[in-house]
């Protein structure tokens, strides 16, 4: 049977796939965010996973407002990551988990959230920099199930429905047959905007409760509706609905090996959150 190992969140501010390439992660501006990542990788390699399941928001690379799915799920081969124009250069194709994926899309489906099904599929900055944070040689050592959710035009999925599409993956990890450890990944996020009046808007108190809501009490979130949260947290740090869906694939508690928060990254206020199923 498959299990979670792991639950990774992480922000993915693009200017970090700059710093990546520059070999940037020492300066001063970048050490306390790439510091967060040293207890990932002694983790990883003690904890090697079969396959990853990100939750994810794609940025308009592969969905923009001409079509754009609540949920979507790649049952592809193969991801590729196209320029997106932030300057980040493209990285090796990610493998595709597609046995895995399929079962997914149809528990998914049948527990009555309508996914759109992608068999092709270019992901952005969302899925391309959590996995170059992880392994840095950008050798892939897991293939990959991008749960793709609209963070981007409003109404957006609540809350509540992003915690219970969560509920529904962990579900369907519960019930395949073979023996995987699976490593989920929450991707954005903490609060930032970049755009219009509010731009640069943060909110330390609301991202603090966050993370620790994540520990000890994952529905927190649940009580607000998408308009709420991005009053709380902006029109892109909105982006924690992925955090939401990883988290609830979880059922029960978890332990924090790792929690880290720092402002500013670029517009963002940089999280990441390592924990493990007790
Ligand atoms: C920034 C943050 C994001 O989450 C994103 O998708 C793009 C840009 C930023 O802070 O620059
Ligand atoms: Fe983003």
């Amino acid at each position: 049977m498959a299990k979670v190992s792991g639950i990774l969140m992480t922000s993915h501010v693009p200017l970090i796939g700059k710093a990546i390439h520059e070999g940037l992660q020492n300066e001063p501006y970048w050490q306390p965010f790439f510091e967060g990542f040293k207890p990932v990788h002694e983790w990883l390699e003690k904890n090697p996973p079969d396959v990853i399941i990100a939750c994810y928001n794609d940025h308009g690379l592969n969905f923009f407002l001409d079509k754009l799915p609540t949920f979507a799920i790649g049952t592809a081969p193969e991801y590729i990551s196209d320029d997106e124009g932030w300057g980040i250069p493209s990285m090796p194709k990610f493998p595709g988990a597609e046995d895995l994926s399929w079962h997914i899309r149809d528990n998914l489906v049948r527990d009555e959230f309508d996914m759109v099904s992608c068999q092709e599929m270019l992901v952005d900055h969302s899925i391309t920099l959590p996995m170059a944070l992880m392994w840095p040689d950008q050798k892939w050592r897991a293939p990959l199930v991008p749960i793709c959710i609209n963070t981007v035009l409003t109404p957006l999925p609540s809350p509540s429905r992003c915690y219970r599409l969560g509920e529904a993956i962990g579900r369907a990890i519960a019930s395949y047959p073979e023996d995987l450890n699976v490593l989920l990944i929450g991707s954005g996020g903490l609060s930032h905007q970049l755009e219009g009046e509010r731009a640069g808007h943060i909110n330390q108190p609301f991202d603090k409760q966050f993370m620790a809501s994540m520990a000890d009490d994952p529905k927190w979130a649940t009580q607000f509706s998408d308009i709420d949260l991005i009053e709380q947290v902006g029109n892109e740090g909105v982006e924690l609905i992925n955090w939401l869906a990883a988290r609830g694939a979880v059922p029960g508690q978890v332990r924090v090996l790792h929690s880290s928060y720092h402002i500013p990254i670029s517009n963002t206020a940089a999280a990441v959150m390592l924990m493990e199923p007790v």
